[in-house]
């Protein structure tokens, strides 16, 4: 079954090996790679395509995992949204990373709540998502805000040089203003 999400400007599918160029470029900007890579380095092919690897294994190791978003109006790559469990991770987390190209357009945010909302559908018991974000991450501060998250008092300890604030979205309500 081809899972697809469309919202009023973008279509999401699941991760597919076909995206990894677009993938790669995003993940070797800097301004990108300072919030989305364990050493807040620009990735390098290699280690960009094992990356890639896992979140497209993901998928079938957990039932769901990132999308690729693509403009509806003429098919461009957006970047990866999506709900990720990787072992050792405090909840279900909702990521986004968007191609520089494309920042400053709402389309995170437009893409992470058509995927919130598909997860919370297929997975009735799960009782609220969670995003990760760095506290000078003041962007996607700006789109766990929209997508209906606030910051908890939780951290997650990523590793000895990174911890980073745990929002969240319970289920109830995030479906009352948004499902
Ligand atoms: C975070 C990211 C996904 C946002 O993508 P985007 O599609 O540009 O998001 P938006 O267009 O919705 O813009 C985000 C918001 O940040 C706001 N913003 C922009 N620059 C800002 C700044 N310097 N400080 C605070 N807010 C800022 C924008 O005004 C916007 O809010 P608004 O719509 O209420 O005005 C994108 O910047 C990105 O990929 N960054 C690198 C990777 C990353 O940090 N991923 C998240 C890891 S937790």
């Amino acid at each position: 079954m081809t899972i697809e999400l469309v919202t009023d400007r973008l279509v999401l599918r699941p991760l597919a090996p076909e995206d990894f160029e677009p993938h790669a470029a995003m993940m070797a900007d800097p301004r990108v790679a300072r919030f989305l890579t364990p050493d807040r380095s620009p990735q390098a092919r290699p280690a960009a395509w094992r990356a890639f690897a896992s979140m497209i294994g993901h998928w079938p190791m957990r039932g769901f995992g990132f999308f690729s978003a693509f403009e509806r109006s003429g098919g461009q790559w957006v970047g990866r949204v999506g709900p990720w469990m990787p072992e050792g991770w405090p909840g279900l987390e909702c990521g986004w990373g968007v191609a520089p190209a494309h920042w400053g357009k709402g389309y995170a945010g437009e893409a992470a709540i058509a995927a919130i909302r598909w997860v919370f559908d297929l997975k009735p018991d799960l009782p609220r998502i969670i995003s990760l974000i760095d506290p000078l991450n003041e962007k996607s501060q700006a789109v766990a805000r929209k997508v209906g998250e606030t910051r908890t008092a939780e951290r997650f300890r990523f590793d000895e040089n990174t911890t980073l604030d745990v929002w969240a979205a319970d289920r109830k309500a995030w479906l009352k203003r948004f499902g």
